[in-house]
């Protein structure tokens, strides 16, 4: 699929089909996390693939979002965000996040190019998703991901920001591009 075709169809998805991905599907989107960019190159995302039904349904309990049970596959992103933080003190916190957030736009397009579906969750209760999960008090849980094909047909919530209202030029507010000299050839 075209890239700017992906960027555009993406949708957060929250109604599935019974239909089971391929694992190996998951795999290959999860693989694309590892060509984001990462702050001095350090990558400290770690990623659990969830494919235990008892788990997926504990986890669906913990973000009070009863549709992740539908899927049979959680992604669940984390951080092991001290190591970051050893490298660069308190930007290294800001570091974690910003990379965890354009990994998991690589993950959400490659799974859009492959015609699998998901919404980011980013809504639950860290403390029991570690318990679930066994994962280490020191690693942040970025956000979860129920994997599975679309159910309803794509739609937004909320309508796409229009660009003149995020967009400035030279400074802050201003809206209106300087002119621009004709281009000679
Ligand atoms: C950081 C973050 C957290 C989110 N948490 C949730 C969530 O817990 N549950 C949910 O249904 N959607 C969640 N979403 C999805 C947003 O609601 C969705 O992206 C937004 O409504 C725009 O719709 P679209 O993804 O279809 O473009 C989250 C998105 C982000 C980026």
């Amino acid at each position: 699929m075209d890239l700017t075709r992906a960027i555009h169809s993406r949708r957060s998805i929250r109604k599935f089909k019974s239909k089971n991905p391929d694992w190996r599907d998951i795999i290959e989107c999860i693989d694309a996390t590892r060509y984001a960019p990462s702050a001095g190159g350090y990558n400290v995302l770690k990623i659990i693939l969830v494919d235990d039904l008892e788990k997926i349904k504990k986890i669906a309990k913990a973000a009070e979002q009863d549709f992740i049970a539908q899927t049979q596959y959680v992604v669940v992103i984390c951080s092991d965000t001290p190591r970051l933080a050893n490298a660069y003190g308190k930007r290294g916190e800001i570091y974690a996040r910003q990379q965890a957030g354009a990994a998991i736009q690589n993950f959400l397009l490659e799974l859009e190019a492959k015609g699998l579906s998901t919404c980011w969750i980013g809504h639950f209760v860290e403390s029991k998703i570690k318990e679930i999960l066994e994962i280490p008090d020191e690693v942040d849980v970025e956000a979860l991901f129920p994997i599975g094909y679309e159910f309803e047909k794509k739609y937004s919530r909320k309508e796409k920001k229009n660009m003149d209202s995020m967009l400035y030029f030279n400074l802050y507010g201003q809206r209106k591009m300087r002119e621009r000299g004709k281009i000679d050839i």
